[in-house]
């Protein structure tokens, strides 16, 4: 028997991963200001996109008549704290972070996708219209890793842990 709210649900922990994901570019824009200005550009583009995310799934929450996730905030400064100290360490540890938080969102809204596919068609059609940027996100990122760089084995299992536990956190509030 499907949890007739699994798809509020998982707008509401979407809406909270995006906050999340807005942090996570804010902290490592405002440190790629100081150290890596190359990385300005792109790290803009991505946080626009973040952006609309979020607006996407707030609009959406709001006509379910639904609150804001509990681990909103919580979602918030965690993505805040992760963007500041991976953008003090710069270009390698910004990339890293990125790869690993966007691989678990993209498995994360693949199986949304599958669950939802016959129970809840506007929480599939919001979900739908973010994966092409998340997946930009990943692959433009995925693009200038080398997979040996021990910022990358050292930061994606703490990175992959952590986002995991956000979301199956959120899905149980
Ligand atoms: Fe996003
Ligand atoms: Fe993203």
């Amino acid at each position: 028997m499907t949890d007739p709210d699994i798809g509020n649900r998982m707008i509401k922990v979407d809406h909270a991963g995006e906050h999340g994901a807005i942090c996570i570019y804010s902290g490592q824009l405002f440190m790629a200001r100081l150290f890596v200005p190359g990385m300005v550009a792109e790290l803009q583009e991505f946080l626009s996109h973040e952006r609309r995310h979020r607006e996407v799934f707030r609009a959406e929450l709001q006509r379910r008549g639904y609150r804001r996730c509990r681990s909103y905030w919580l979602c918030g400064l965690g993505g805040l704290v992760l963007g500041l100290i991976t953008g003090v360490c710069g270009r390698k540890a910004i990339v890293a972070t990125t790869v690993a938080v966007e691989s678990v969102v993209l498995r994360h809204l693949a199986h949304q996708l599958h669950t939802l596919r016959d129970i809840d068609p506007q929480a599939l059609a919001a979900i739908a219209s973010i994966v092409e940027e998340e997946q930009h996100h990943h692959d433009h990122s995925a693009a200038q890793i080398d997979v040996g760089d021990p910022w990358f084995r050292g930061l994606t299992p703490v990175v992959t842990a952590w986002t995991e536990a956000v979301i199956w956190m959120g899905m149980r509030s």
